[in-house]
């Protein structure tokens, strides 16, 4: 994939000159003669990583006022730097700054521009760093704002889910088993589900950000500087809780990428469940919930069609996610210590898993927002399939004192009587029921029907309708103050 085509530039960098120009401003000093095409081609990483120029831009700040600050810098230079970064910041923002493919990345793009301006003292900038020191900060940090952004948009989810829980706590639904009808829950039940999941995720980003909060910067190229730097000024400016411990370790890993895009790929995971069931409840087969046409689409030649296309592309965007993942595994695996090219593929594929990954959490929140169940549909599938024999079954063990063994064999012939005569368990007569338990009473049919069963459900996590209004509220209640880890 080519991602230069939007700089808007394929300029190659002036060969050497007579007077001794290098053959390129950044690193010139030893090339005599500018990099072929291709080679500036496959090398520049312009056309993805300005992505990171808010983040270069802050590195660089605290870098320059911290070598100030250390006595490397003049206190001048330092502050035409800053305000430099300043300027050229305000640049980006206005969509004026020139991203030039022959700079090769952005920091450098940003380095030039800051020559441009300010003249001598942008040559100090780049004292006691390298290249990959910063690009393991800026990357880090760019990490760190999309778990936070990941981290808000789980919160909206969970929020709008427990929502909809609330609402439905006595809802029932059919439960299913291998998309079997299993026993009776409340739809409340089967949205806060996913709230349990989906504040998983938001606990695996909450800790890979822990592990990821450490400062790469002042690691320089790899060994460390003989400047007399202080790390922990930096660390604490860009907000790191300490500097990271070992420069070759510092400008090398990639794990903190690997274990968001981890995290990513699992959350997909979970929204490809619930879009998928999103995709199957709406089918007219099942027809369990209705969605607006905020969230779905028509058909171009079948009129009576209401596609549920934003479910279907929540429920694909795993593929590209969890490609992600596996893709920066595989540049990983193998590479030796330091630094090396090759992580500069880390970039591309992790900017596409995480805004594929906003992108369908805000989706999936905007769907539940959307969705409402329909209870007397739901109730209906619920009382289909023999949902309630479970229920029988343990009536015969508390009742009558029956094994559970026991219990399941009697309760599988009735089922048996049931389906022979085409009914559902609470409409089979009594006297039917005695042939085969004759110990059976009319007390038995208050656990045979759906409301009864989930009603009767109370155990710790279970579907009860005062366990889901209860769960529904506490979620509601954290999520309303989002300091509290969810
Ligand atoms: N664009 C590079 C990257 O993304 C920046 C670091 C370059 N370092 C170097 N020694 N060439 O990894």
């Amino acid at each position: 994939m080519s991602d230069t085509g939007d700089t808007g530039k394929t300029g190659k960098t002036g060969k050497t000159s007579d007077t001794g120009t290098p053959a390129n401003s950044m690193w010139g000093g030893r090339f005599e003669a500018s990099p072929a095409e291709i080679m500036e081609e496959i090398n520049a990483s312009v056309g993805f990583d300005k992505r990171l120029a808010p983040q270069d831009i802050a590195g660089s700040k605290a870098h320059a006022r911290m070598l100030a600050h250390s006595g490397i810098l003049t206190a001048a230079d330092a502050d035409a730097i800053v305000s430099g970064l300043d300027a050229v910041q305000a640049e980006i923002d206005a969509g004026t700054f020139d991203f030039q493919r022959a700079l090769e990345d952005v920091h450098m793009n940003v380095e030039s521009r800051l020559k441009a301006l300010i003249g001598e003292p942008a040559g100090r900038l780049h004292t006691a760093r390298s290249r990959n020191d910063q690009v393991a900060t800026d990357f880090r940090l760019y990490v760190r704002d999309r778990i936070d952004g990941f981290d808000g948009a789980l919160a909206k989810l969970m929020r709008a889910l427990s929502l909809k829980a609330a609402a439905h706590a006595a809802t029932v639904m059919p439960g299913f088993t291998h998309l079997q009808p299993a026993q009776p829950v409340t739809f409340g039940h089967h949205m806060l589900a996913y709230v349990e999941m989906f504040a998983r995720d938001r606990g695996r980003f909450r800790d890979a950000r822990a592990r990821l909060n450490e400062c790469p910067l002042g690691s320089a190229a790899l060994a460390g500087t003989s400047f007399p730097i202080d790390r922990h000024m930096t660390a604490a400016a860009l907000g790191f809780d300490r500097p990271m411990a070992n420069s070759l370790d510092g400008v090398s890993d990639r794990d903190f990428a690997l274990e968001t895009l981890a995290a990513c790929t699992i959350t997909a995971v979970h929204l490809s469940r619930l879009a998928e069931e999103i995709v199957i409840w709406m089918t007219p087969q099942f027809g369990f919930i209705k969605m607006s046409d905020r969230f779905t689409t028509g058909s171009s030649i079948m009129p009576q069609k209401r596609n549920p296309d934003a479910a279907e592309l929540s429920r694909a965007k795993v593929g590209r996610i969890a490609s992600a993942f596996q893709s920066l595994v595989v540049v990983m695996k193998g590479l030796p210590l330091a630094y090396s090219k090759d992580m500069q593929e880390d970039k591309e594929v992790a900017f596409d898993a995480f805004d594929s990954t906003s992108l369908a959490l805000a989706a999936m929140a905007g769907m539940v927002e959307d969705l409402e169940p329909v209870p007397e549909v739901l109730a209906a599938a619920a009382g289909r399939g023999f949902s309630t024999a479970t229920d029988l079954a343990d009536y015969l063990v508390r009742e009558l004192q029956m094994p559970f063994r026991d219990a399941h064999h009697v309760t599988g012939r009735v089922v048996k009587l049931a389906e022979t005569a085409g009914l559902t368990l609470d409409a089979v007569p009594l006297a039917d029921l005695q042939t085969i338990e004759p110990r059976l009473t009319q007390a038995v049919f208050s656990v045979l029907c759906v409301d009864s069963s989930v009603r009767s459900r109370t155990s710790y996590g279970g579907t009860a309708p005062q366990n889901v209004a209860k769960m529904a509220a506490l979620w509601i209640e954290r999520l309303e103050t989002p300091a509290k880890p969810g």
